[in-house]
């Protein structure tokens, strides 16, 4: 027994911000950045949340489904950009489209965050314990990006993406997730400091942070080889596979791994062209995107697969 994607849904901010638009605020380019990393455009949330938006992409997801909202019995979202520490979005994701029936509860794996839900369902599921759930990836990264800062600040969207996943006889097919912990500064967003009447409080407001080519290096170097992982153990090999949905962070991190799996970078949809990097939501926008165009056909063989903050990985290999 295995859990099956039964519909998707996505939700973007109205707001769209061009490279253009940046340079007028900033010392950038849209060759600067278009030439680097692919993005043209991002959505910026003006007074969408993150769990608005999280909720609208599962209200879609839910209807493509054709499911009711009570059947759902799992919510997991994945996102580092929830509007409370408490409540987790899962909980106010929970209250918004009355899954009144659902355990709710948000992981932190940054962009992976998606694939770490997913996987989390799936597991639940093999497990016997759960049989419907809605996994979400959401992000109101504009909140913590530093606009002074452009090597990042340019890089990031806003967003949500979710799925229906069933227990079912097909679906899931094989997974690898892992991270490395030690490399963790070089994409970080630290939280806020030690604070109480006893010491002097650190109440300094923190954003995120990069090393841009270390990342770069992290994501050409795992990407490909948790993708050759994941296909060996599924015994699918990258010819079966109809698209490649990886997390849209840049469009030469994409090229390489096309190029390192030997594949060509048409089985390579993109969508941070207009919409940047969303982190735990670009996987299931894009997803989104793909099946609502109509590409996708029951028994299609997919690959998923995400990278990031942490430093994080994981990937999957399922049927459509
Ligand atoms: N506009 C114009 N110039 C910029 C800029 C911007 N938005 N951001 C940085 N620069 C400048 C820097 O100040 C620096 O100038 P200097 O050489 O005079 O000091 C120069 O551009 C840096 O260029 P370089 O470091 O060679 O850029 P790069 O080729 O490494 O590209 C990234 C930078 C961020 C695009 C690239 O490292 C990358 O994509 N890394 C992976 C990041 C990622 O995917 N993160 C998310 C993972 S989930």
């Amino acid at each position: 027994m295995t859990s099956r994607i039964m519909g998707t849904g996505s939700y973007l901010p109205e707001l769209a911000v061009t490279n253009d638009d940046l340079a007028k605020i900033m010392d950038t380019s849209d060759e600067w950045i278009s030439s680097r990393t692919g993005i043209r455009q991002r959505r910026l949330v003006k007074d969408e949340t993150t769990a608005f938006m999280a909720s609208e992409a599962s209200k879609i997801a839910i209807k493509e489904a054709g499911i009711r909202a009570e059947e759902i019995d799992l919510i997991i979202v994945g996102t580092i950009t929830g509007d409370y520490v408490t409540p987790s979005t899962a909980c106010e994701v929970q209250a918004a489209i009355g899954a009144i029936n659902a355990a709710a509860f948000d992981v932190n794996a940054a962009c992976t965050g998606f694939m770490t839900a997913l996987h989390t369902a799936y597991a639940y599921m093999a497990a016997g314990i759960y049989t419907t759930a809605l996994v979400i990836g959401a992000e109101t990264l504009s909140k913590i990006m530093d606009w002074d800062d452009r090597s990042t600040c340019v890089l990031f969207g806003d967003g949500a993406g979710a799925a229906i996943v069933k227990k079912d006889e097909t679906g899931l097919i094989s997974l690898v997730q892992g991270s490395d912990g030690e490399k963790g500064l070089n994409l970080c967003c630290k939280n806020r400091g030690n604070h109480h009447p006893f010491i002097e409080g650190d109440l300094h407001t923190y954003y995120t942070e990069m090393n841009g080519q270390e990342v770069y290096k992290f994501a050409v170097t795992k990407v490909p080889q948790c993708i050759m992982e994941v296909l060996e153990q599924g015994n699918v090999t990258a010819e079966e596979v109809k698209y490649f949905i990886l997390h849209q962070a840049n469009m030469r991190i994409i090229q390489s791994v096309a190029k390192r799996l030997k594949v060509s970078e048409d089985k390579f949809p993109i969508s941070l062209d207009t919409c940047g990097n969303v982190s735990a939501a670009s996987i299931p926008i894009l997803l989104d995107k793909v099946n609502k165009e109509g590409l996708l056909k029951r028994g299609d063989k997919l690959v998923l697969a995400g990278f990031g903050g942490g430093l994080t990985w994981g990937a999957t290999v399922i049927e459509w």
